[in-house]
């Protein structure tokens, strides 16, 4: 008996040579020490062999016992020492390599230029009101005093916009959404529309134009600001035109001259210029030199305007004007050409980005 259980040592040993993985190391084990394993069923026997044998053999079968099983936990340490190596070996990095970089993004001239605007009209006491990029003739035409078949409709190169709505009995026909807005002059009415005078408001969106060269892309971003109370007048719109132009351009000063102009929503109407230095080619600086620069439209709001939106126009009056973000960004910045905003060159961004 005694024999055996040195055969089945030798047996594991041999075979404990050639363990190479766990799932091996584990098969071995059941082998020996599982619930029918050799070495279990040795241990059974020790209840039936005669009194004088049991002491020694029962030592014995728990020798071998012990023994294979710290051989097992030895195995068990190599191999996972093993494949921890292994993995290291695999996973081995280089640190002489290079750093992964981040690439960063940059804030468009666009967003950040329209960033600027918000900042200064906010520490002006103007509120942000947002409108619509799809509107309806009323409030893009008609509202602002620009009737069916008046030039400034051919104007403005209107993108239109087949009508899908299925509710056309309950809106008249101008009310339908039917076109891109042409300019930011919608969030008047809407706003007029649906507040009452004291208003301070401005507004910064997209409009479109069906016209594409140098000077024009067919989506560009305006600018609009709108005050109706009791009594402001030129001067007022003049004075917050001079601190909105200072404070962008960073000037001390800016020179500027009201020139009468035609909008149908305001009357009277004026073109705005600004002082500027066009002598050294390629470049404009604001607010000196002798050349004049157009650079937005603005005028008191149309009597008609106010009583299209139910606001009394014999006692509240006000002053409304638009200007090009494009442009002031343009101005502002250096940048030559209009389109380069569009392209979504990463190169031109990584330039001209904040
Ligand atoms: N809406 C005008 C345009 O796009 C600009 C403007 C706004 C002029 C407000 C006067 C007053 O041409």
């Amino acid at each position: 008996m005694l024999d055996t259980l040195d055969f089945i040592y030798q047996e594991f040993k041999n075979l404990a040579k050639e363990i190479k993985d766990e799932k091996h190391l584990d098969e071995i084990r059941i082998r020996f020490l599982g619930k029918n394993g050799l070495i279990t069923n040795e241990a059974k026997k020790i209840a039936t062999i005669l009194p004088e044998y049991k002491k020694e053999f029962g030592a014995r079968v728990n020798q071998i016992k012990n023994e294979i099983q710290s051989n097992i936990q030895e195995i068990k340490e190599n191999l996972e020492e093993a494949i921890f190596d292994e993995k290291l070996k695999k996973e081995s990095i280089d640190v002489t390599l290079p750093g992964r970089s981040f690439g960063r993004g940059k804030i468009h001239p666009i967003s950040h230029t329209i960033n600027l605007i918000k900042d200064i009209f906010y520490s002006m006491g103007f509120e942000h009101v947002d409108g619509y990029d799809i509107e309806n003739e009323w409030n893009n035409f008609t509202a602002l005093n620009i009737p069916e078949d008046h030039p400034a409709r051919q104007m403005h190169d209107t993108f239109y916009i087949e009508n899908s709505s299925n509710n056309v009995e309950e809106l008249d026909n101008e009310k339908k959404l039917s076109l891109l807005r042409t300019h930011t002059s919608t969030v008047q009415i809407r706003h007029m529309l649906k507040n009452k005078p004291p208003l301070k408001i401005f507004s910064i969106g997209k409009v479109y134009r069906s016209d594409h060269d140098a000077t024009h892309t067919p989506m560009f971003h305006q600018l609009e600001c709108l005050v109706v109370d009791e009594k402001s007048n030129v001067v007022d719109l003049r004075g917050y035109l001079e601190i909105f132009l200072k404070l962008f351009f960073n000037s001390e000063q800016i020179p500027m001259r009201f020139r009468t102009s035609y909008f149908p929503f305001t009357e009277p109407s004026f073109e705005v210029d600004i002082k500027c230095d066009r002598s050294k080619k390629g470049e404009i600086k604001i607010g000196v030199g002798d050349d004049w620069l157009e650079i937005l439209g603005c005028g008191i709001v149309n009597k008609k305007v106010l009583e299209n939106v139910s606001i009394d126009s014999t006692k509240y009056q006000g002053f409304a004007f638009g200007v090009g973000i494009e442009r002031l960004a343009m101005l502002k910045y250096n940048i030559s050409d209009l389109r380069n905003f569009f392209d979504g060159d990463i190169r031109w961004l990584n330039h001209y980005g904040f």
